[in-house]
């Protein structure tokens, strides 16, 4: 979703602001710009489209030797909301008077009326977005002081903000502030970069500062002075990234997502390491902060998220029932605040999410944590908001995941779910034999993905016969009825084709009404409970003409026999079985787009860290 960077230093901000913005482009965006002061005036350069064509327009605007006399700056990629992406909605965005430029993340809910009041004094708008109301705001309440400026603008603004502002009254100054939507502030050597996603800053400096709701920092090259909204000095602790820049790099690989469906080996290892005990046959998640009493009072289990990480959510609800015989339940995180869920103070609520950043699982977070429920955060990225909203709960260790399609983070969900679910298992109805054996079954998940990724080139050749379909039906049972959704949502987020997941009992309720001749269903058909209705409906689908791909248990001729192809999967426990058959549907999904020739890593329209509602 939409990206900030800011630089105030020694070095030429045009450049560092792109290169900025370049490492921010895995996020999703529709256009990009940047503004910088020179000779007293805003220079603003703004492109519909990649980053790419910003740098071309910046380019144009400024003379490489002039590059150089330029130390600061603020950027932005826009991920429309308000008004298409065309150049005039890009940020920044001026005030009425021009001097001031501000970029902005998130949403102001109350501009339209916002916007009227200050047509009523003569403000004439330039674009469609509820932004550039916010820029006007501060244009107005300006009186000498920006800093005051920005405090006041926003103490009248509802929704949600994370902006950089420059005036060219102030120079060699930067405005920050946030509220729901992510600022990090790095700490360089008489430089100073600010960016909403600390991938922007590291090749910069290590060293950051992660400012909180309502907070509003006075940024120079080498000061950073931090105030709440009523102007009260604020203290926030310096920390030191833990990312290596790598990750970043796509290391000989065609696309990030399939550099990342490799990685998820050493991913899992990492999720897995240290924390199986096998002699108590249980898990060790010191950040779940609870002892074995909590976890026996835990009356139900909620899982909330969005996208992937609902599907991961998904598959949770079953490990916590058959593990762990408790209550679970999956809420999509979108609706949790908006209806009256029903929490109470023995419910235990995890908020999945990979970025740790997504709009309406953090307000979920905050329902839960209102209603006084147990909350625990699953997050990927370490010190994001729901991470440290929540302040207890379990790092995924996945590494950086720069693919919009999330696949690692997806893998190492459903793991720790799955030690989460051990762990009361024990404090429950497993025994310590069963514990044990259920553990070693955990130990063995990155060996299983392996054997599926040494299948890449069979699952290359198998896309090459399905990449012409323009629909596909995925169908699932039990545990896997979850990956069968979440196979679907991957097969369309990057190669448009229209997929969609169905439990398999379900598809003769109406979507069988589609099958025609060649269709192509695909069947996850693995030996667990239930496979053998899941055959009766492949059945089904062939008596229509459908075309069926199988995900089948390896050596199980019976299922094989039915398929129009297949890809096995080694035998494993049903709930162990969910990751290896998600990774074989990664890489079809990743093989068919490929083949299609979409944009992998940036699929249109998407977005990595979903920060609106
Ligand atoms: C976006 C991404 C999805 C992701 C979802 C939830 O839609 O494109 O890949 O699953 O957000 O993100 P989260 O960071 O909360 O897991």
């Amino acid at each position: 979703m939409c990206g900030i960077v800011g630089y105030i230093g020694k070095s030429a901000a045009p450049s560092i602001l792109i290169n900025g913005l370049r490492r921010l482009e895995y996020r999703g965006y529709d256009s990009a710009g940047l503004a910088i002061v020179e000779d007293g005036k805003i220079i603003v350069a703004k492109a519909p489209g990649k980053v790419v064509s910003l740098s071309d327009r910046a380019r144009d605007t400024w003379p490489t030797e002039r590059f150089s006399q330029v130390s600061y700056g603020i950027a932005h990629t826009r991920w429309a909301t308000h008004g298409p992406p065309t150049e005039v909605n890009a940020h920044p965005h001026l005030d009425q008077s021009g001097d001031i430029a501000l970029v902005h993340n998130g949403i102001i809910e109350n501009y339209r009326s916002l916007r009227a009041r200050l047509e009523a004094k003569g403000h004439l708008f330039l674009s469609e977005t509820d932004t550039e109301v916010l820029s006007h705001l501060i244009g107005d309440r300006y009186d000498g002081n920006l800093f005051q400026a920005v405090c006041d603008a926003l103490h009248q603004v509802e929704g949600t903000f994370g902006i950089a502002v420059i005036s060219v009254k102030e120079p060699g100054k930067i405005i920050t502030a946030r509220r729901g939507s992510p600022i990090v502030l790095g700490i360089g050597e008489g430089e100073t970069i600010i960016a909403s996603d600390a991938a922007a800053i590291l090749t910069h400096t290590q060293r950051v500062i992660y400012l909180d709701d309502n907070d509003i920092a006075i940024v120079t090259a080498d000061s950073i002075e931090i105030r709440d909204l009523h102007n009260v000095p604020v203290n926030r602790e310096v920390a030191e990234l833990d990312f290596d820049s790598s990750a970043a790099e796509k290391g000989g690989f065609a696309h990030f997502m399939l550099k990342e469906i490799h990685e998820q080996p050493e991913s899992l290892r990492n999720a897995i390491r240290g924390r199986l005990d096998f002699n108590l046959g249980s898990s060790v998640l010191s950040g779940m902060g609870t002892s074995p009493r909590d976890l026996a009072e835990i009356n139900r289990v909620v899982l909330v998220g969005c996208g992937t990480s609902l599907h991961s959510g998904l598959i949770g609800e079953y490990a916590f029932e058959d593990l762990a015989d408790t209550h679970a339940e999956v809420q999509q995180a979108a609706e949790f605040r908006y209806r009256n869920p029903i929490i109470s103070r023995s419910d235990l609520v995890i908020a999945i999410s990979q970025s740790g950043e997504t709009a309406d699982t953090l307000a979920a977070v905050r329902e839960a944590n209102q209603k006084g429920a147990f909350v625990m955060g699953l997050c990927n990225v370490v010190g994001s908001t729901i991470a440290r909203e929540t302040g207890r709960g379990i790092y995924l260790h996945a590494g950086p995941e720069i693919s919009v399609a999330s696949t690692k983070a997806f893998t190492c969900q459903v793991t720790v779910l799955l030690m989460m679910a051990l762990k009361m298992g024990r404090s429950r109805r497993f025994s310590r034999q069963e514990g044990m054996d259920f553990a070693r079954q955990i130990e063995a998940i990155p060996a299983l993905v392996e054997q599926v990724i040494l299948q890449n080139d069979h699952i290359a050749a198998v896309a090459e016969r399905y990449a012409k379909n323009e629909h596909a039906f995925f169908i699932g049972r039990g545990p896997l009825y979850p990956v069968a959704l979440e196979g679907a949502l991957k097969l369309k987020e990057i190669s448009y084709i229209h997929a969609e997941g169905y439990h398999a009992a379900e598809l003769k309720h109406g979507p069988i009404a589609l099958l025609e001749n060649g269709t192509l269903v695909i069947a996850l058909a693995n030996d667990i409970p239930g496979k053998d209705k899941t055959l009766g409906n492949v059945e089904e689908c062939k008596a229509r003409g459908a075309r069926i791909l199988g995900i089948i248990t390896a050596g199980d001729h019976e299922a094989a026999e039915i398929m129009d192809d297949v890809i096995e999967i080694p035998a494993c426990h049903p709930l162990v079985a969910t990751i290896p058959t998600a990774v074989a549907l990664q890489l079809l999904a990743y093989h068919i787009a490929n083949i299609r020739g979409c944009e992998i890593d940036q699929p249109r329209n998407l977005a990595k860290s979903v920060t609106v509602e």
